[in-house]
């Protein structure tokens, strides 16, 4: 299959992009390398093409569609805070930007359109796990351009026949997760820090949990989203049903990494959700899912990949 991964340079899609041209199908990325990356591509690939561009703009997208069987849409202003702290920029990237690929989807009738959905569309619920079912509550602009998003998607296969899998991941973390920002992954901030000896700042008291997700596990799901028919066309949750508080995860880290780590707590960020954590059965069972790395496996794993790149850029 031909297929186009907007987003293929940052975290997630570039571990998606390894998985697709190893399953031998021709590869176009969509990206802006606004956090994604070149050097985390595959660059002299035969199967793989790079296209350097905006989803913002409505030609690129129809351009880099063209032909294609399938559409993986990964691009978008990932940090929940950074919405907070520019809703304007993120809505035109997050929703906007989803809304044009669709519109490319359906230009080129191209069915299969596989997309990053997210658990923040839940808020702060009552309710632990949360299934599919769950009353959605979404508390800043990044939830509601994903859940805005959803409901497009939903538009374009009721009216125009689209295939969709979407899938709302809780907290996916790994090897290639940028940590250069204060807005990156907490995973790839902590493990940064640790290992470069540097403190580091929990917002809240660190009870604040999550069900994380290791991206190997993510990619293997979403590939065989884009290879199978989708027998359902309803959002699915793709978590592991474990949940980790921070405080935790620092000790896990306090562990592995036999350092003392100089944390110091904060007031909570505006819209923070306190816990998330999924019910994962309508993954499960519909696609065959099931999780080949716990937690502390995945942790040990990352943790020694920023521990080579750091030896590398001395
Ligand atoms: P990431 O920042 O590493 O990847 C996003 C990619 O999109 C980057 O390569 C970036 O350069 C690109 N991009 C951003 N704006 C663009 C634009 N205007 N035009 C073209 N490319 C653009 O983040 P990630 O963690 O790999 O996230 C991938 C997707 O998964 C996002 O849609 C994110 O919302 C979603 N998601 C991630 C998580 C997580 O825990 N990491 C959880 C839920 C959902
Ligand atoms: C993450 C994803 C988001 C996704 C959501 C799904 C990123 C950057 N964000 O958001 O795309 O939709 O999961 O559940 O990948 N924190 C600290 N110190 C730090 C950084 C963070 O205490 O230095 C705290 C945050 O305040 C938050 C928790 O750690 O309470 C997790 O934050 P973060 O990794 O940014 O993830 P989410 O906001 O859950």
């Amino acid at each position: 299959m031909k297929i186009l991964v907007t987003g293929g340079g940052g975290f997630i899609g570039s571990h998606l992009v390894d998985l697709l041209l190893k399953r031998e199908h021709v590869v176009i990325v969509l990206d802006n390398f606004s956090t994604g990356k070149r050097s985390n591509l595959p660059l002299e690939h035969p199967q793989l093409k790079i296209i350097e561009g905006d989803i913002r703009d409505t030609d690129t997208v129809f351009q880099a569609a063209e032909g294609c069987d399938a559409i993986v849409h990964l691009a978008a202003v990932a940090s929940v805070q950074a919405s907070v702290d520019e809703p304007i920029g993120t809505h035109e990237v997050n929703l906007v930007g989803t809304v044009k690929l669709l519109e490319a989807a359906k230009q080129h009738s191209i069915k299969r359109f596989v997309f990053a959905s997210s658990a923040a569309i839940y808020g702060n619920t009552e309710v632990m796990p949360v299934s599919e079912s769950t009353p959605l509550s979404p508390l800043t602009p990044y939830a509601a351009d994903k859940l805005a998003s959803e409901y497009y998607i939903d538009f374009y296969r009721r009216q125009y026949g689209l295939s969709p899998a979407v899938f709302r991941f809780f907290n996916i973390f790994g090897p290639r997760q940028d940590p250069s920002s204060p807005y990156s992954g907490v995973i790839s901030i902590f493990m940064q820090r640790t290992i470069n000896d540097q403190p580091m700042t929990v917002f809240g008291d660190g009870e604040q949990s999550r069900d994380f997700v290791y991206v190997a596990d993510l990619v293997q799901l979403l590939a065989d989203a884009v290879e199978k028919q989708n027998p359902n066309h309803l959002p699915m949750n793709v978590g592991n049903g474990t949940q980790t508080n921070l405080n935790q995860l620092l000790d896990l880290i306090r562990d592995f990494s036999g350092k003392k780590l100089a944390v110091s707590y904060e007031e909570s960020r505006l819209g923070d959700i306190k816990h998330s954590l999924a019910d994962n059965r309508a993954v499960c069972e519909k696609m065959d899912y099931h999780r080949q790395y716990p937690v502390a496996l995945g942790l040990r794993i990352t943790y020694d990949w920023y521990l080579t790149k750091s030896e590398s850029s001395i």
